[in-house]
């Protein structure tokens, strides 16, 4: 089999910016961190980035399996597991999250910060559901977040620069009939252009079902407050 081609990864320009971009974002770690330690066992995270999530699952003690296919967001995130002093921990490989290069069998597979988005088929969140489905052992649960757009933020962010975090700017144009939010991000050094294509939940609830998953909980935030149709959902779903 060829070597997975990572080469139009739209993360790899940023991989450098990523963290500094996010900077804001740690809303999500403990959560993460508290399912991974509930779990127990490896977590396999699809979409693992720099490790934004995985570096703490890790000094948590919980060894994490990354998959990402951005061979840069990849490298990142192997120096910010040394300078933790977690590599050990992390395992980390280059793939597609619909057909993820991993054997093992776990009770976790997690999809923090909205990789799925990145999908932008039924068909190929189809692939990614069934994949995450594969990975783990029954009873295992698959634990992402998504959000779908509110009126609000499409008309303050609409074609707009906005500067996100000193030097870094970011401008995102919603297709709302094709429901795709274009999104750009501008360092000193480097930009890129990204798209992400969002659902209606019960779309993604349909299809989670549709995978054979049972879903345990659709939160609306990371403190386990239930979705009351805000912009943020939070899945838990379980192999039965
Ligand atoms: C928003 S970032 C989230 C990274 C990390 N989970 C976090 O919480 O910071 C999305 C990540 O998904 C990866 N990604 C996008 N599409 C992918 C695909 N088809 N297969 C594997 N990784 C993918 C990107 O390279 C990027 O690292």
């Amino acid at each position: 089999m060829p070597a997975y081609d990572a080469s139009a990864s739209e993360y790899d320009a940023i991989a450098e910016l990523y963290d500094p971009w996010s900077r804001s974002v740690t809303e999500d770690i403990d959560f993460y961190v508290a399912e991974a330690r509930k779990a127990g066992g490896p977590v396999v995270e699809l979409g693992v980035g720099t490790g934004r999530i995985a570096v703490p699952v890790a000094a948590a003690g919980v060894p994490v399996i990354g998959v990402d296919s951005s061979a840069g967001m990849l490298e990142v995130c192997r120096q910010r597991a040394a300078k933790a002093g977690v590599e050990r921990l992390l395992d980390l490989r280059l793939g597609d999250l619909r057909d993820p290069p991993v054997d093992a069998r776990v009770r976790l597979v997690t999809s923090p910060f909205r990789s799925l988005l990145h999908l932008d088929t039924d068909a190929d969140r189809l692939s990614a559901l069934a994949a995450a489905f594969e990975l783990l052992v029954p009873g295992g649960r698959f634990v992402f977040d998504v959000f779908a757009p509110s009126a609000e933020d499409v008309e303050e962010t609409h074609g707009r620069w906005l500067e996100r975090e000193p030097g870094i700017w970011e401008r995102a144009d919603w297709d709302l009939e094709r429901r795709i939010l274009t999104l750009r991000v501008r360092g000193h050094a480097s930009e890129t252009a990204m798209h992400l294509s969002w659902l209606p939940v019960e779309e993604w609830r349909a299809l989670l079902e549709a995978a054979g998953f049972e879903v345990v909980a659709c939160y609306g935030w990371f403190d386990l407050s239930p979705h009351k149709g805000g912009e943020d959902t939070v899945w838990l779903a379980r192999r039965p």
